[in-house]
């Protein structure tokens, strides 16, 4: 019997901050994969399991990552990592002037709150995905100095006007 109540305690413990460690999961997931990572060293489970205390990022007074705002730290990485699923109440994304290469993933979509996304200055190649024709709530979108290559999707004139 005991052993069983001390489970169902942990349990217990476990269930309740199941969102931002579900949101810290997935930022530290990204981080583990970025090369310089000195500019977010604050982003570790022994500084604070709340990713709301870490550099770059805000909540919501929920308790939600809203905001992650990384403009010129250096991050040299990819969105392979990137676990947009994990990160629905993201408003504003900007990570401009670092060193992001590889592609944008057409998942960028499951942010569907976002309203701002600066990827600006960066390394990044392929398309543009037309998926960001979908983020209904986007009002600036911010994608100069890259190296991406084919047209520019025509789904992007789905975004609304300010
Ligand atoms: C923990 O995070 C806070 C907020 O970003 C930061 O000021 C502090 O330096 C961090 N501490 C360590 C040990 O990284
Ligand atoms: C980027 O950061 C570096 C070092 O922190 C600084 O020297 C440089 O002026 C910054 N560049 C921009 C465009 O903000
Ligand atoms: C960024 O990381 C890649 C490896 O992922 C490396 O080849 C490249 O040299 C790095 N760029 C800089 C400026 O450190
Ligand atoms: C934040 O995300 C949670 C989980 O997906 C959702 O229940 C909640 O409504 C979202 N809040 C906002 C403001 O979108
Ligand atoms: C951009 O792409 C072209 C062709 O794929 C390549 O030659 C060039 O080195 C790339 N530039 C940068 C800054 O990655």
């Amino acid at each position: 019997m005991k052993p069983f109540y001390i489970l169902l305690c942990l349990f217990h413990l476990v269930i309740i901050p199941v969102e931002s460690e579900t949101e810290a999961e997935a930022l530290l997931k990204w981080k583990e994969s970025i090369v310089h990572a000195n500019s977010i060293s604050s982003w570790s489970l022994t500084n604070s399991s709340n990713p709301c205390k870490w550099s770059g990022v805000t909540c919501s007074t929920t308790g939600y990552v809203v905001r992650i705002e990384l403009h010129n730290t250096s991050i040299n990485g990819t969105f392979e990592n990137f676990d947009f699923f994990s990160l629905p109440n993201l408003t504003k994304l900007d990570l401009s002037n670092n060193l992001l290469h590889g592609t944008i993933p057409s998942t960028i979509s499951m942010l569907t709150n976002l309203k701002f996304l600066n990827l600006g200055c960066n390394k990044l190649h392929g398309i543009i995905p037309p998926e960001i024709g979908s983020l209904s709530k986007l009002l600036d979108l911010r994608l100069n100095n890259n190296n991406f290559t084919g047209p520019i999707p025509f789904q992007l004139s789905w975004l609304q006007k300010r």
